[in-house]
């Protein structure tokens, strides 16, 4: 069966080998929720696995595992609550809900048609006569509504403590900014980071994997002295980009920036470093775990497009089908966070800047005479005392007469200035608290799973036949080495795989052995699975004069060696981590044809 586009290949392929398929089947599924089967969660955990090495192990940064459903005041003071919405526009005749701003893409050049206001998405909807994509009925007249995408629970019986799935795994960690700062030792730059699941109630899911309502997440949230720290440009300056800029996406005749990562902030195509050296390691890290960097490109936010809490916001973005996908986004968030988190609860979201020398600085002082304002005042005294302490900060000049006038609860009440007792003392102080600034790289593993199978989907010719197979990058591909007893009914042969199967997997391989069929279908279904090495134990290897040989076999050329069993491990090893080609082990050994079981 061929199907047509790289989605539909996908999703067959992705279904008859296990990758992933829609969940709760059973009871006729839910939209926007997939199970993925053995070599999906295997290639997804690998995907994972590469990521906190390069992102949280080689940058030097603290992992948590913050609980995936929060109360509803983190969210309150996240303005997620208030702003984190879809537009939605319902079917008058089938009652179904879908996305204005996509249905608009859908029907006309617009791109990003979120950015507009609800209004003119409405008037477009009109304009150009859209219809329900599930009953064609027309749409023109439909109020467009904004929907909110958080899933909604209680937490415990009854409903007064309201609690929300977290929409993005970021709230679990600037909630707990004030204890992970302690183990950086209260001092900037640090990050941290969280693999977890995420839930957003899509309006419509679509693309399988690409929009669920259950996903994981991998986020990095670095926490920055915006006036002090840099990061390390020079590791990632020479690294070459493709950048979409607002500016570029904008013009009549915009195109990309073809460009290094140095002078793309030199030039301030790029407007913060930070951003920059996310990009460029991100750039690095989708090349290795094989993502097609001829099919991917880095796209800036236009203005309207950005989070309520992003002053600039940079997407990563592959291209399959000929769509492009946002599989990341590095938003520069400045202090919106912590801020907000700050004004809302009891907590400490500052960290103690020391200055570079101590400073002298003059502080204002009152220390009001209570024995005077307590008659004066009676239960408003406590208040007036507050307020006179809250004047001193603001405004000192305020207490030069003879009189100083405070307002509390909308009365204004006069204090004598000896009753206020007020003073200017001078202090030398070593520091200040700040607000960090937090530079998020957010990254979407379903999506950038997709990717990787639709990037490396590939179909030639062996032999006589046409053969599927996916080129996966050994970082990542659900299994390691497929071992073979080249014929099934031997007992030497298979006693011999089994062995080099338990040696492989005691080795730190993922192995899977099949003895089953003919040798050409093992390969075959090895290959579709993207195994990228097969060891296949035949008579030939076992029986010669020296010692005994078996072959190993590249999946993208089917080209085979043979290797003594001894050597077996250590070379699979090196191919396997990218410190030798298979072109060395060819040069180094007999290159073979297909042992064969006819
Ligand atoms: N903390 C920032 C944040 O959540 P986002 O752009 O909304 O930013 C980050 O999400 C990434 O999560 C996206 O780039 C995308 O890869 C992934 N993502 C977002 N919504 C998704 C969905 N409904 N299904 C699958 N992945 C999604």
């Amino acid at each position: 069966m061929s199907a047509e586009t790289e989605g539909e290949r996908l999703a067959e392929l992705a279904k008859r080998r296990g990758y992933f398929f829609g969940a709760s089947g059973a009871y006729g599924g839910a939209a926007g929720f997939y199970t993925f089967g053995p070599q999906g969660a295997s290639l997804k955990s690998n995907v994972e696995d590469a990521w906190r090495d390069r992102f949280t192990v080689q940058e030097g940064n603290f992992e948590v595992e913050a609980p995936t459903i929060m109360p509803e005041p983190v969210f309150e003071a996240s303005g997620h609550l208030d702003g984190f919405d879809d537009m939605l526009v319902e079917c008058p005749e089938c009652g179904e809900s879908h996305r204005a701003d996509h249905l608009i893409e859908d029907a006309t050049d617009i791109e990003e048609a979120e950015t507009l206001p609800i209004p003119k998405v409405e008037s477009l909807i009109a304009d150009h006569d859209l219809q329900c994509p599930t009953c064609g009925a027309h749409l023109a007249g439909e109020s467009v509504d904004s929907f909110n995408l958080m899933f909604e629970t209680n937490i415990g019986p009854g409903s007064s403590t309201p609690g929300y799935l977290r929409p993005e795994t970021a709230q679990g960690i600037f909630v707990e900014f004030p204890r992970i700062k302690e183990y950086a030792r209260n001092s900037l730059p640090f990050g941290a980071t969280q693999i977890g699941r995420a839930y957003r109630n899509e309006i419509s899911p679509r693309k399988s994997i690409v929009r669920t309502r259950e996903f994981t997440q991998a986020e990095l949230e670095q926490f920055v002295d915006p006036e002090r720290d840099e990061p390390a440009l020079e590791s990632v300056a020479d690294v070459t980009v493709t950048l979409y800029p607002a500016a570029e996406q904008e013009a009549d005749d915009g195109d990309y920036v073809e460009t290094t990562i140095g002078a793309a902030v030199e030039e301030g195509i790029v407007g913060d470093a930070w951003i920059g050296y996310f990009l460029g390691i991100a750039q690095e890290w989708y090349g290795r775990i094989g993502v097609d960097m001829d099919r991917f490109r880095f796209r800036q936010h236009l203005a309207g497009e950005r989070a309520h809490y992003a002053a600039d916001c940079w997407d990563a973005e592959s291209e399959v089908d000929g769509d492009w996908i946002e599989i990341a986004g590095f938003a520069y968030r400045g202090d919106y966070d912590l801020s907000k988190h700050s004004e809302y609860s009891d907590d400490e979201f500052t960290i103690f800047r020391q200055f570079d020398e101590p400073k002298t600085v003059e502080t204002a002082v009152v220390e009001p005479d209570m024995s005077v304002l307590g008659p004066e005042f009676g239960e408003a005294a406590g208040e007036v005392k507050s307020a006179l302490e809250a004047l001193a900060e603001r405004d000192p000049d305020a207490f030069e007469d003879e009189t100083v006038t405070v307002e509390v609860d909308g009365e204004t009440h006069g204090v004598d200035i000896d009753v206020a007792n007020f003073r200017v003392e001078t202090q030398t102080v070593s520091g200040e608290h700040i607000t960090p600034h937090v530079i998020e790289p957010s990254f979407g593993v379903d999506r950038t799973v997709y990717t990787l199978l639709a990037h490396a989907y590939e179909e030639d010719e062996v032999g006589d036949e046409t053969r599927t197979y996916l080129s996966l990058s050994p970082d990542v591909a659900p299994t390691d080495v497929g071992v073979f007893p080249l014929v099934s009914n031997v007992e030497d042969l298979v006693d011999r795989a089994e062995d080099i199967v338990a040696d492989l997997r005691e080795s730190g391989f993922s192995v899977v052995y099949d003895d089953s069929g003919s040798i050409g279908r093992r390969y075959r279904r090895q290959d579709e699975v993207g195994t990228p090495l097969c060891v296949t134990v035949d008579r030939d290897g076992l029986e010669s004069d020296g010692p005994d040989t078996v072959t190993i076999r590249e999946r993208d050329t089917a080209r085979q060696v043979r290797v003594p069993v001894d050597d077996l491990v250590a070379e699979l090893r090196a191919v396997e981590r990218g410190d030798q080609p298979f072109d060395d082990l060819a040069d180094r050994y007999e290159l073979v044809e297909s042992p064969t079981d006819a």
